[in-house]
């Protein structure tokens, strides 16, 4: 059977557990006919476990994306598996908890400085250390939540998504001659670890489920999983910079659902 990614090689990073959007991805990228080298970030000996449960095992590299020295030697361990890549996922956040939970106008420097580090500049950071892996060009994808409006409990973490978004923008801008595609896919809220850390993420939770209009799951991120595996794949050649909702079409409305919809007939 043939898939949107064969012949493809991808590097994705971002994934600790089986709920990670990251495993998602390697999963779906992996049932189009990718082949996936992860990155594992601390607990790798977990990452190599939960690597093993996907359709194909797939290699871990080691890589903290805030630490120069690994981004530095990236492309070489990457190329200890495969010979270069044509695209790499950015699934990568983290908030310390001062930063979370409603306590906005608190929040000291630091904990700002580390969301922003780790979830906004790695960004960058990522798209540089891959870029000897991408000399013939390929596709940067990042995981965003939208940032165009104040939500409850996600404080500091909504600033460092809104950076995201520029990032997102200015690495279109800066890779696009090289021949890479840089886009975001801004996805509604999934029960991974990220989420569960967030105090207060059920009134994502329950405001998602009741608005979308398309309905949402928050347990299955396979419809997440499939537009990030068709921005890594060649179906979106002339899109960059470009943030595509997976959220059930919530960002478009304003209010909860309504089952009286006239159809006018
Ligand atoms: N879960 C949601 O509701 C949701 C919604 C929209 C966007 N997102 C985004 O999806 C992405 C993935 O998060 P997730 O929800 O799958 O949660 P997750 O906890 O499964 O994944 C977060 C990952 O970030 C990694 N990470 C943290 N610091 C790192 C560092 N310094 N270097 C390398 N990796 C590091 C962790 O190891 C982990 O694998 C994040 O950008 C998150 O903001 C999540």
């Amino acid at each position: 059977m043939s898939g949107i990614l064969d012949g493809k090689r991808l590097l994705v990073t971002g994934v600790i557990t089986e709920q990670s959007l990251g495993f998602g991805v390697a999963k779906y990228a992996q049932e189009q006919g990718a082949d996936v080298v992860l990155t594992g970030f601390g607990r790798l000996s977990l990452v190599e476990r939960i690597a093993k449960k996907l359709p194909k095992p797939a290699p871990v590299v080691e890589l903290d994306a805030t630490d120069p020295e690994q981004l530095a030697g990236l492309a070489d361990k990457v190329r200890e598996h495969v010979p270069s890549i044509d695209g790499v996922l950015h699934a990568i956040a983290f908030a310390p908890p001062g930063a979370l939970g409603g306590n906005f106008l608190n929040t000291e420097w630091a904990d700002v400085a580390k969301a922003v580090e780790v979830s906004t500049f790695t960004y960058k950071s990522l798209a540089v250390a891959a870029l000897p892996l991408m000399e013939n060009g390929g596709a940067v994808v990042g995981l965003d939540f939208d940032a165009q409006q104040a939500w409850p409990v996600y404080d500091w973490m909504g600033v460092a998504k809104a950076g995201l978004e520029a990032v997102n923008r200015y690495l279109a801008r800066d890779l696009g001659p090289k021949g890479i595609r840089v886009n975001l896919v801004s996805a509604g809220p999934q029960r991974t670890m990220a989420a569960k850390s967030i105090p207060g993420f059920e009134a994502f939770e329950e405001a998602w489920t009741k608005r979308a209009p398309l309905g949402w799951s928050l347990t299955d991120s396979e419809p997440v999983a499939k537009a990030c595996v068709a921005l890594l794949s060649d179906l979106f050649p002339a899109t960059s910079g470009e943030i595509i909702h997976v959220d059930g079409g919530f960002h478009a409305v304003g209010v909860e659902r309504t089952e009286n919809v006239s159809t006018g007939q």
